[in-house]
């Protein structure tokens, strides 16, 4: 199908083009960058089937018939390989004995007990973006929260920060191959910078999860040093981006919708489901890793041969007509509210609850801060990046109260 997955036109309002590839039915080809052809299930029944299915799709890129890939990944350097052999990609026993050494870290209970922290971060943060000249809300607030608060609960000191910061930006920027060089770099310095942090902790254990990764035994069995790192560099990467573009998107969006933010402002119980909507709505991750076929199958009418690759494509599945009445309507009280956006089955995101809570805060905060936020340009000339697989706004200037110090914005 001929669609741009990665147009400044789709990402400003991806309704149009999703509805496109609903229609096609729920199985379908569009090309994305990097990748090239790519089968995508798109409706809501579909994506969830597939998903829940382990016995026919694996997660693991050894079972699949693309060369490219799996050349590519052998070839890696070493610091590349060790972080790409995380629990996302692998299945069945394997993966629910790396996924239960975290679970603890991030159930709900877990992540409430953070939420009095993640408020004092953000209050922080927020003073900062007020007092900045650029009013970057991306720069100062999405993308230094969820940094922030990994690095917290990982138990690493805040001038440490920084520095993730540039390593993290490198990671982001791996999409092409100009990005290599770069990214070899920095997971070299961080994967020496977590090291040193493991032979400390395991010395002088504290509370942090690092401390636990370390330590762990499941059944006398030991984490290696790379199964960790591999966990550390998962945790960092999906756990990084993904919330600082809902973040950020959200804001964007509500302002965009100001009927439906004078609801949640009016009535503060109506958070945990406006969190929900904008999970759905905005679309941070619109798709997640392939799928490899485990034998010839046919799913959802179409034939399918070992070795095939699939992707779901979450935000088409949000926008299905025939899960969600109104699609295309940010809702903030929608009921039921089935979405996609963190995933499902064995793979469903881990973070979920840490994501909405950072998110929920952040709705908390900055009406209280900025009453009278507002976006400081013409929002047609606001940039998405052109990733596929993440809406991203590249930068979100916003000035807090209509005349403050907003000297180089405008
Ligand atoms: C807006 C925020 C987030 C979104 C939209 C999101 C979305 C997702 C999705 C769609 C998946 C499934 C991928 C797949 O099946 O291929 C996933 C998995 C995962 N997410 Fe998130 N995520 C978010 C935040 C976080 C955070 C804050 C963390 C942790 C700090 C995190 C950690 C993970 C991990 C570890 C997995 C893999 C789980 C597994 O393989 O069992 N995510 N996420």
């Amino acid at each position: 199908m001929n669609v741009d997955l990665v147009s400044q036109e789709y990402k400003r309002d991806p309704g149009p083009t999703l509805d496109h590839l609903l229609a096609a039915g729920p199985v379908t080809r569009a090309r994305i960058p990097i990748i090239g052809e790519m089968t995508f299930v798109t409706t809501h029944a579909a994506v969830e089937a597939m998903l829940k299915n382990e016995a026919l799709f694996s997660t693991d890129v050894a079972n699949g018939r693309n060369r490219r890939i799996s050349v590519l990944l052998r070839f890696m350097p070493r610091n590349i390989r060790v972080m790409t052999s995380n629990m996302l990609q692998k299945d069945g026993e394997e993966h629910r004995r790396l996924r239960k050494m975290v679970d603890g870290a991030f159930r709900r209970g877990a992540v409430e007990a953070w939420v009095p922290r993640i408020e004092g971060i953000a209050d922080c943060l927020l003073d900062d973006w007020i007092a900045s000249d650029d009013g970057d809300f991306v720069r100062h607030v999405a993308r230094a929260l969820p940094l922030a608060v990994i690095c917290e609960i990982l138990g690493l000191p805040e001038a440490d920060r920084p520095q993730f910061t540039r390593w993290m930006a490198a990671l982001s920027d791996a999409g092409s191959l100009r990005g290599l060089p770069r990214l070899y770099i920095s997971l070299s310095r961080m994967n020496r910078y977590l090291m040193a942090r493991f032979e400390e902790r395991r010395k002088r254990p504290g509370e942090d999860l690092i401390s636990i990764l370390v330590h762990a035994s499941d059944d006398g069995d030991n984490l290696s040093d790379d199964e960790v790192l591999a966990m550390l560099g998962l945790l960092f990467i999906a756990g990084h981006e993904t919330t600082t573009h809902l973040i950020s998107g959200s804001v964007l969006t509500l302002l965009q919708h100001p009927n439906e933010l004078a609801r949640l402002r009016a009535d503060p119980s109506i958070e945990a489901a406006a969190v929900e909507e904008l999970l759905r709505f905005v679309g941070a991750v619109e798709m997640t890793k392939p799928r490899y076929l485990r034998h010839d199958a046919e799913f959802m009418g179409t034939r399918f041969r070992k070795g095939d690759a699939i992707m779901a494509h979450l935000s088409a599945a949000n926008r299905d007509a025939t899960a969600f009445n109104d699609p295309h309507r940010l809702d903030l009280t929608r009921k039921p509210n089935r979405h996609v956006a963190l995933g499902g089955g064995p793979h469903f995101c881990l973070g979920a609850w840490l994501a909405k809570a950072e998110l929920a805060v952040v709705l908390r905060r900055l009406w209280v801060k900025a009453p009278d936020v507002a976006v400081a340009m013409p929002e047609g000339d606001l940039r998405w990046t052109r990733q596929s697989g993440i809406r991203a706004l590249t930068t979100l200037p916003l000035t807090p109260t209509p005349h403050a110090g907003m000297k180089d914005m405008i």
